[in-house]
């Protein structure tokens, strides 16, 4: 059982921020990895990346958008409410060590998980840059924390509303361009981790991706999300979920993403229609 210290709702509608009761993840985790969680006895397992640790205090963070069933019936937990399976640390931590200038691209609220990473590689002696994209400017999460982390924040939107107009990778482009980045890393949409690591690939910058495969056991035992580094098949869970972007078979990982989505909105559907009921009853 893990207990809910904390929730809040960090963007209009529906990414909230979750701070657990983990006394003996937080001891043990480390930037880069993630937790499967399982709400009840009748609930699916879903992977989480970890957006805070705090050992002192003996809690993680999450941050987690209410997209489907699982992360909806977690968004009506209150605080002092239980999850009953709190399963990690999970995956290979983010390899932290001194190369020079990082630069990190997040988008949308895939940043969240991007907090501790910044914080590791600036305390290892790196400077550290973040690239944040999201659609608009209401949709921008975690600046204020960032700022406080990172040498530099640069913002982008897709609609203009705040910092560069476009997509994070048009300002990866003009930072690779004025030369000197050692590392990229990136965590958000496949499509945009895979632009990405298209737009660092001429100059020859070494680039890390966050991958987020389906997964169940979260252990190297199911397979469900293999995913194929330079021809080989890899398990995100035990393997990554870290890996060398110019590596990644996009094709591949974007194809089995989309294998279950309408066992998912059947399931979300069901549910939906089941709680409806309970409420009207
Ligand atoms: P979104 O779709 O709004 O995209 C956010 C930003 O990504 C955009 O503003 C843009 O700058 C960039 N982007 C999008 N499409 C692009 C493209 N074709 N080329 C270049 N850049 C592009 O993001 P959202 O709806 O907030 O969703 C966040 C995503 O992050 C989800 O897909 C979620 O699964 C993922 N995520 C991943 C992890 C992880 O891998 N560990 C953790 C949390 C969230
Ligand atoms: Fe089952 Fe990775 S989630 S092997």
């Amino acid at each position: 059982m893990a207990k809910i210290l904390e929730k809040r709702l960090i963007r209009e509608p529906d990414v909230f921020y979750y701070r657990l009761e983990a006394p003996l993840i937080s001891r043990k985790a480390k930037p880069g990895q993630f937790v499967i969680i399982r709400l009840h006895e009748n609930g699916e397992r879903i992977p989480l990346s970890l957006a805070d640790i705090n050992p002192e205090e003996g809690t993680i963070s999450l941050i987690v958008m209410a997209v489907g069933k699982t992360t909806t019936e977690m968004s009506m937990m209150k605080q002092g409410n239980e999850i009953l399976d709190l399963c990690g640390p999970l995956g290979q931590p983010t390899h932290i060590h001194t190369v020079g200038k990082v630069v990190l691209v997040g988008g949308g609220f895939g940043v969240a998980p991007l907090y501790p990473i910044a914080h590791a590689f600036k305390d290892a002696g790196n400077d550290v840059v973040i690239i944040m994209g999201a659609r608009s400017k209401d949709l921008l999460i975690y600046e204020n924390e960032f700022n406080r982390v990172c040498d530099r924040v640069i913002i982008t939107t897709d609609d203009g509303s705040r910092g560069i107009k476009g997509f994070v990778t048009e300002a990866l482009q003009k930072e690779l361009e004025k030369g000197g980045v050692d590392l990229v890393l990136s965590v958000g949409p496949a499509i945009m981790m895979q632009n990405v690591s298209q737009t660092t690939e001429p100059f020859d910058v070494k680039t890390i991706v966050s991958l987020n495969p389906i997964m169940v056991d979260g252990t190297g035992m199911c397979g469900g999300c293999r995913v194929l580094i330079g021809g080989e098949t890899r398990f995100a869970c035990v393997d990554g979920p870290e890996f060398d972007g110019h590596q990644v078979d996009w094709d591949n990982l974007m194809n089995r993403q989309k294998k279950y989505v309408n066992h998912e909105k059947l399931s979300f559907e069901r549910w939906k229609q089941k709680h409806t009921n309970m409420l009207c009853e």
